[in-house]
């Protein structure tokens, strides 16, 4: 059967600051300028999930998009929306949470809860004009 890639569209508001404790506050200031910010700032993320497989002769579909829907609301978006991210979201207790550390964090969390023959990858959008893409590696 042919292979279709199927994307589901998901939103989140979080607030992080960005800050590498190893480091000193000025290279802290100078390297992540605003966003180093100690009383935090939010972000509208989008995130798109893309999930590739065969066309199942049975369903016509690759994955049924309510279910990948309900999954990226249950592993991802409860997870983050409306959090804190440096204070309140476990992944990121020793990790910076920039827009290609959370893209990572979100990819393996949704690939633990896929079927393993259905390719992964996703996109995740941290303003209008910034992306970071993720698929695995
Ligand atoms: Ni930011």
């Amino acid at each position: 059967m042919p292979r279709c890639a199927v994307t589901r569209r998901s939103h989140f508001n979080a607030a992080h600051r960005l800050h590498n404790p190893s480091r000193s506050d000025e290279w802290n200031r100078n390297l992540y300028g605003v966003c180093n910010n100690p009383h935090y700032h939010g972000h509208n993320y989008e995130l798109e999930v893309t999930v590739t497989g065969e066309i199942s002769a049975e369903t016509g579909e690759v994955m049924d998009l309510g279910k990948l829907r309900d999954l990226v609301e249950r592993e991802i978006v409860s997870v983050m929306d409306h959090r804190n991210l440096n204070l309140e979201v476990e992944w990121f207790r020793d990790l910076i949470p920039t827009a290609e550390n959370i893209a990572v964090c979100i990819w393996r969390a949704l690939r633990k809860a896929l079927p393993p023959d259905l390719a992964l990858a996703i996109r995740l959008w941290e303003t209008p004009r910034n992306c970071v893409d993720y698929a695995g590696e």
